[in-house]
């Protein structure tokens, strides 16, 4: 299936397509996704998950109980939401590898601290840790927010148990679903949105000089776009991106401390 879609012509396109300066986002890409424009680092460091087998689901429990996640959620993220306030009385969002909340309760929480949204908002949080889900049960939230927690396993989650959304994000989820459920997840997500609702994909992608680890899958982003191009009744709102990413942490098992991630990002609407 993968190989079906990288003739030459699309390779190329890849290539050109992809950002190779460090944390040079285009002026198009910084808009897209304004709080990540720092080089925030998705740092693993000063905690002790390394102990178990890198992104393991007790990998992540572990992360879960000793960090805060990734701090600031991304601008774009945010101002979908802002952009989908009033829309409606009550404003469902799907959250799919939710960890901390950040692309979705935190979001809602910085978005509205100084003010009360039109909406009310109904947030469901799907992860395999229940440390996160613990984490998000222990926010306090107002009462315009509503908070689900869902412990599921992407690779095995059955279509009934996700809502109907106004939000779907899968941010940084997808190099943790098999090749053989991508297709399933990504139809999945498309049936779940009500019309006029959002998808966001953001994920690792291959790239030159990209770290490889097993426990990660990291595919072509043409795959992604070709994917997400075919997906019933969605269209992109823009082009989605590709973003060098410099990291720093220990991986353990002889990876190098210091590498380089490739983000794939993409917005779209049904
Ligand atoms: C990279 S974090 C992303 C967290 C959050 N979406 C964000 O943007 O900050 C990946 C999350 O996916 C969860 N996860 C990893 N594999 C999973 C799986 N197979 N099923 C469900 N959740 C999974 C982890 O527990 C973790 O919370």
């Amino acid at each position: 299936m993968v190989t079906l879609f990288l003739t030459e012509e699309r390779k190329s396109a890849m290539h050109r397509f992809i950002v190779l300066g460090i944390c040079s986002f285009l002026p198009f890409a910084t808009t897209l996704f304004a709080s990540e424009q720092n080089c925030q680092q998705t740092s693993f460091e000063n905690n002790s998950a390394s102990n178990n087998a890198y992104a393991s689901k007790d990998w992540w429990n572990a992360f879960w109980t000793n960090s805060e996640g990734w701090g600031e959620p991304n601008g774009r993220v945010m101002s979908v939401i802002e952009s989908l306030d009033g829309s409606k009385q009550t404003i469902s969002i799907v959250d799919i590898g939710a960890g901390n909340g950040r692309h979705s309760i935190l979001s809602l929480l910085r978005l509205f601290e100084k003010r009360i949204p039109k909406s009310h908002f109904t947030v469901h949080c799907f992860d395999y840790s229940k440390q996160a889900l613990e984490k998000l049960r222990a926010y306090e939230l107002p009462k315009w927010l509503h908070l689900v927690t869902h412990e599921a396993d992407i690779n095995t989650l059955s279509a009934d148990r996700v809502p109907k959304a106004d939000l779907l994000l899968l941010y940084g989820i997808l190099e943790y679903v098999e090749d053989k459920n991508l297709s399933y997840v990504l139809s999945l997500a498309a049936q779940t949105l009500h019309i006029g609702g959002y998808l966001v994909v953001v994920t690792l992608v291959q790239g030159p000089g990209a770290l490889v680890i097993e426990s990660e899958t990291t595919r072509d982003p043409e795959v992604y776009t070709q994917y997400l191009a075919h997906l019933d009744g969605l269209k992109f709102v823009d082009t989605p991106t590709v973003t060098a990413r410099p990291d720093r942490h220990d991986l353990g098992k002889g990876y190098p401390e210091d590498h380089l991630h490739y983000v794939f990002r993409s917005l779209l609407k049904k």
